[in-house]
């Protein structure tokens, strides 16, 4: 497994990352066996990054329980605290992650993201104040654009930027991406397989169930579901003849970037991490990534 530095000085960790929001059941049931049975299954195909957050339902629980005997000490843990970012709203989430994660410590505390009730100056000092307490080792901020992380830099330095960033969502690669890439901030690459859209198994008539968020989200309908499917199948036929699953294009097309220190891929079982490994490891063509810009550009936008 490939390792990349985390901004500046901070730990190598495994360029691909597990996302464990979907162990949580929010993108269909997920039982608590499988869940436990897929972060060992991260684990030991050397996945050392594993991301959670307070908003995760029962997620940091779950990875709490996966970590217990023997396998905190191989991971580098991230999660985050989510939505209140006063002092007290931030000193007492971590501390309920940490219980919930069964850990004194974590690895990377990050800002779920921008909330402009709270002033980011205050956040800011708890967060770095938590790290100098030895809660958190590194600090991070998720989904700020250029504007918020400088003004978030100005009290307190971070090492990571968690945005959402895949072969459909590209919009970081304007602003945000060079600024991490000056700035030395790693850059955790959230979503990306675009919630599944970029796994090619899906048909422009599947219905999601109820209990599975994209059953509630515009991408995963009609007409903006249709062409991002025909995207993903022209996409899949130049993995096929690169020997890979469209995922693991997927993947490895983000990691064409240094400034991309990992890929936080969401799995439900250990068959699909097994997959995500196979996303690391190789480079893509100069004439490769030039056929792919030709499918992400033969259709308009909608998003
Ligand atoms: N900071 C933020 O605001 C934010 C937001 C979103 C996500 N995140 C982080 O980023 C991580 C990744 O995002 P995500 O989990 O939402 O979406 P994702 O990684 O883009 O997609 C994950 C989904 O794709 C499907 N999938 C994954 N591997 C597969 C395989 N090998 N074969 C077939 N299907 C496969 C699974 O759903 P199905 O099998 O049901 O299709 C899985 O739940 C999260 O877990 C979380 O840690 C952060």
């Amino acid at each position: 497994m490939e390792k990349r530095q985390l901004g500046r000085d901070g730990d190598f960790v495994s360029t691909i990352g597990f996302g464990a929001w979907p162990i949580s059941g929010a993108m269909g049931t997920v039982d608590e066996q499988t869940a436990i049975a897929t972060v060992h299954a991260a684990i030991d195909s050397g996945i050392t990054l594993i991301d959670t957050a307070q908003g995760y339902r029962t997620s940091e629980a779950l990875v709490g329980k996966a970590l217990k005997e023997g396998h905190r000490e191989r991971v580098f843990l991230a999660t985050k605290v989510t939505g209140r970012y006063s002092r007290q709203a931030i000193r007492e989430a971590i501390e309920n992650s940490l219980r919930n994660l069964q850990t004194d410590h974590v690895d990377l505390y990050q800002i779920h993201g921008w909330n402009p009730q709270y002033p980011i100056d205050e956040s800011m000092e708890a967060m770095e104040q938590l790290r100098q307490e030895g809660k958190t080792r590194y600090i991070g901020v998720s989904n700020f654009n250029v504007g918020q992380m400088k003004t978030a830099a100005q009290t307190a330095p971070f090492h990571s930027l968690q945005p959402r960033y895949n072969l459909l969502d590209r919009e970081i690669e304007s602003d945000i991406l060079p600024y991490c890439e000056a700035e030395g901030i790693g850059i955790l690459a959230h979503s990306p397989l675009a919630k599944g859209v970029l796994t090619g198994k899906y048909a422009p008539d599947h219905q999601f169930p109820q209990n599975d968020e994209r059953s509630q989200m515009s991408r995963f309908q009609g007409e903006e579901f249709r062409r991002n499917l025909e995207k993903a199948e022209k996409l899949k036929t130049i993995a096929q003849r690169c020997n890979l699953t469209l995922i693991q294009l997927a993947i490895g097309w983000l990691l064409r970037l240094s400034a991309v220190t990992c890929v936080l891929v969401g799995a439900k079982n250990p068959a699909q991490v097994a997959e995500h490994v196979g996303g690391q490891g190789w480079q893509l063509s100069d004439e490769e990534l030039q056929e792919i810009e030709g499918v992400l550009a033969s259709e308009p936008k909608t998003y």
